[in-house]
């Protein structure tokens, strides 16, 4: 059977164990520690989306002269608001916005993707292009499609009897549904974490280990290098490295949930999936992932689906809002939270309906 041809940044290391777990980019703020970015010493301008503040995290992103272009109070286009839909226009007319706005390379590429559980079309003609290391955000109202769509870029819907989908989704211009894809690659270069962490009741090595061990790992000093690599890209290496051995199903919730990362990441997966990821954890294990999430764009093209606004508003370079199972508008994240062009977006983010 043909494989997915997939990019690979590491086209150039040699075949083998090791070459499941090329060296990336150094992940400076983990190995250094957090609590030191980049713009730290700079005098923070006083800075909101709509109702929500936006944190340093989604602030480094934008130097000042694009924040205050950005800023509608500075700019003409809060004199002038753009003419908003109704929600019967929009709904008439297919996905108006869903193409626009600046777009660095894609890595996932969405087109007129549809999707059926049985007789039901529960996604509507989707045109997405999700670009290369950013983290794009999945927001909509509940029963809208955002798992199924998650779910059909790595295939995991393929298991629901009676489920079908039509229309192309490329990863680096791979069709993941063509005749000759290859579905266990396919999920191995795109990670999946769901809103409930899912550990192993095995121990935090052994769930770091699983997916290397399936593809043939064995050997003992390859496998801590990796296992090390991978609890540290996901923030979780100094809380648990003095007892790699215990029980997964100690740890608190929302370690469990930086295992599963750490476990996705293990297999060197170029898209990470995230379903609500942190819809079920404290705060403070909430910022934690928000954090990782920054973090990991590094290196990882990141989709993540959340109810939360400001969780959206604060990780995400993009987002898509998805209504009805279908994009109603997809921009950079500061334009759907400061100046979406459908009254509907508009809507949603301020809370009016969802
Ligand atoms: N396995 C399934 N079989 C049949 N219908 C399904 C299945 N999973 C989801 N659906 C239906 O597909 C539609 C989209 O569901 P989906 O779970 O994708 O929405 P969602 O946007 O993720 O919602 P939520 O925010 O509540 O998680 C809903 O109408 C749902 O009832
Ligand atoms: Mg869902």
């Amino acid at each position: 059977m043909m494989t997915i041809e997939m990019r690979r940044r590491d086209a150039a290391e040699p075949a083998g164990e090791d070459a499941s777990v090329p060296p990336r980019k150094g992940h400076a703020s983990l190995r250094a520690g957090r609590g030191t970015p980049p713009h730290a010493g700079k005098d923070a301008l006083p800075r909101t989306i709509g109702d929500f503040p936006l944190p340093d995290a989604v602030r480094r992103e934008h130097d000042d002269a694009e924040w205050n272009a950005a800023v509608p109070a500075a700019g003409p286009a809060a004199s002038s608001p753009p003419q908003k839909a109704n929600h019967a226009q929009l709904l008439a007319r297919a996905q108006p916005s869903a193409q626009e706005g600046p777009m660095s390379q894609a890595k996932i590429s969405v087109s007129n993707f549809d999707f059926y559980y049985g007789t039901a079309k529960v996604l509507h003609g989707i045109n997405l292009d999700i670009p290369d290391r950013k983290v794009t955000a999945l927001i909509g109202p509940s029963g809208c499609g955002k798992s199924t769509f998650i779910r059909s870029i790595n295939r995991m819907n393929d298991i629901i009897p009676d489920a079908r989908a039509s229309g192309t989704i490329t990863i680096d211009g791979q069709d993941v549904y063509g005749g000759n894809a290859d579905v266990v690659e396919l999920r191995r270069r795109v990670g999946m974490v769901f809103q409930k962490s899912n550990p192993f009741p095995k121990s935090i090595y052994d769930n770091v280990a699983y997916g290397l061990r399936i593809g043939g790992m064995r050997n003992k000093r390859q496998l801590d290098e990796v296992i090390e690599r991978s609890l540290t890209r996901a923030a979780l290496w100094h809380e648990v490295k003095d007892r790699l051995h215990a029980s997964a199903l100690a740890l608190s919730g929302g370690q469990q949930q930086r295992l599963c990362i750490a476990r996705a990441l293990a297999v060197d997966p170029e898209v990470v999936l995230m379903d609500e990821p942190a819809s079920a954890l404290d705060p403070i294990a909430t910022s934690k992932i928000e954090e990782l999430i920054y973090d990991l764009k590094e290196n990882y093209t990141i989709v993540i689906v959340t109810h939360n606004m400001q969780q959206a508003a604060r990780v995400s370079d993009r987002t898509a809002f998805f209504m009805l199972g279908r994009v109603i508008e997809y921009a950079e994240t500061n334009e759907i939270f400061m100046n979406p062009k459908e009254k509907m977006t508009e809507d949603y983010v301020t809370g009016r309906f969802g």
